[in-house]
C-alpha cells in the first residue's frame, strides 16, 4: 500500500501539520525537521496526493504552459527551462501547441481552467490579445513568456523576455560592418510583438550607418522554414537583389539558405545571412549560421520562477524580466567589397 501522510509523520516524529508545511515549502519549519521530514519521505517513497491537496488547498501544483509550435526548438528549449524550474519547485507542467492560432489558444486556456491550474505561462500572445486582457481581468496568475501585448488595460502583467531591439540592431549591424549596403529583413507575423521590435532593431542600424530603409526588401512571414524558403524568392525576384539577409529566427533563415542554393547562389559567398534565437539548428546548419543568441531555457526557467511565487503569494504581478541576447558570428556572413 502506498504511503500516506500520517506514515510520514509518523516515522519523522512531528505532526501531520509539519509534514504539510514541508510538503509546501513553508518557512515556519526549522532546518532540522525540514530534513527529517524528508528523509522519511524519501525513505517511504511517499508521494502527495495531489487531487486532494487541490480539494483542501484549491492548488493543483499545475501549471499551464502554451506554445505555438515545440517542433521550433526554440520553444523546446524554453519548455526544457519550464520544465527544470516545475521539477525543483514541486509543480507539474502540462504543455499545449497552438499553431499560431489565437482560437486554439482560447479552447486550451479553457481546457486547462476546467483542469483548475494554478497558473498559466503563455508564448503564444499576439500585440492585441483579448484571451490575455480576459485572464487578467479574472485575475489568474500569469506570465508572458517570449512575447508581449501592446495594451494589459492597466493590469500588471509579468513578462519574461529579451532585448528583441537589441538583437535585430546588432544583427544589422554585423552585416553593415561587413561592408553589406542592401540588406533584406525576412520576418515573422506583423501581430507578434517581437517583430516589430526586431524590426525596429534594423531600422536603427540601417540609420546609424546613413543607409536607405527600403520597405521593398522588408518582408513578413511566419516564422516557419518553408516561410523563409517561398519569402526568398518573392525577395530575389524583385528589382533590389539584397546582399544579405536578416532573418527574425532560425527557421526561416534556414528557408531563406536552402532556397539562395536553389536560386544558385552561395551563402555566404554571394549572400550573406543571419538568423535569431541560436538554436541547435544554427550550429548544424551548412553553412553554420550567425545568429542572435537569445537565453532560452534560462527564460523559461525564470518565468515558472515568477508564477510560481505569484501563486504561493510571495510576491505581486508587475514584473518586466529582460534576458540578454549577443550576437554568435559562424560561417553564414562574409565580407562584401562592392
Ligand atoms: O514564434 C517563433 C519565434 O518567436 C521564435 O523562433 C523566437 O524568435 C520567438 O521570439
Amino acid at each position: 500500500m502506498p504511503a500516506t501522510i500520517y506514515d510520514v509523520a509518523k516515522k519523522a516524529g512531528v505532526s501531520i501539520a509539519t509534514v504539510s508545511r514541508v510538503i509546501n515549502n513553508s518557512d515556519t519549519v526549522s532546518e532540522r525537521t525540514r530534513q527529517q521530514v524528508e528523509q522519511a519521505i524519501k525513505e517511504l517513497n511517499y508521494a502527495p496526493n495531489v487531487i486532494a491537496s487541490a480539494l483542501t488547498k484549491k492548488s493543483t501544483l499545475t501549471l499551464g504552459l502554451l506554445i505555438p509550435d515545440v517542433s521550433n526548438p526554440f520553444f523546446s528549449e524554453l519548455a526544457r527551462g519550464v520544465e527544470d524550474a516545475s521539477n525543483d519547485f514541486g509543480f507539474n507542467t502540462i504543455m499545449c501547441n497552438t499553431d499560431y492560432s489565437i482560437e486554439k489558444e482560447a479552447t486550451y486556456i479553457g481546457l486547462l481552467k476546467q483542469k483548475s491550474i494554478d497558473g498559466f505561462i503563455i508564448s503564444t500572445a499576439y500585440c492585441d490579445d483579448v484571451n490575455i486582457t480576459n485572464l487578467l481581468k479574472e485575475d489568474i496568475p500569469l506570465v508572458l513568456l517570449g512575447r508581449d501585448i501592446e495594451n494589459a488595460d492597466g493590469y500588471p502583467l509579468d513578462v519574461v523576455g529579451s532585448d528583441n531591439i537589441k538583437g535585430g540592431y546588432i544583427a544589422t549591424r554585423h552585416l553593415i560592418e561587413l561592408g553589406h549596403k542592401k540588406i533584406a529583413c525576412l520576418l515573422g507575423p506583423e501581430e507578434i510583438k517581437v517583430n516589430r521590435e526586431r524590426k525596429a532593431g534594423y531600422i536603427k542600424a540601417l540609420k546609424e550607418a546613413s543607409l536607405k530603409v527600403c520597405e521593398d526588401i522588408i518582408f513578413h512571414g511566419e516564422f516557419k522554414f518553408e516561410s523563409g524558403y517561398n519569402k526568398t524568392f518573392e525577395i530575389f525576384n524583385g528589382s533590389i537583389k539584397p546582399t544579405a539577409v536578416f532573418a527574425a529566427n532560425d527557421l526561416t533563415a534556414l528557408g531563406v539558405i536552402r532556397a539562395l542554393k536553389a536560386l544558385g547562389l552561395s551563402v555566404p559567398n554571394d549572400v550573406s545571412v543571419v538568423g535569431y534565437d541560436n538554436t541547435i539548428l544554427a550550429e548544424i546548419a551548412e553553412p553554420p549560421l550567425t545568429t542572435v543568441n537569445q537565453e532560452m531555457r534560462k527564460m523559461g526557467y525564470l518565468a515558472t520562477e515568477l508564477i510560481i511565487k505569484r501563486i504561493r503569494g510571495e510576491r505581486e504581478a508587475g514584473e518586466k524580466v529582460i534576458c540578454n541576447t549577443d550576437l554568435i558570428v559562424r560561417k553564414s556572413t562574409a565580407y562584401r567589397f562592392d
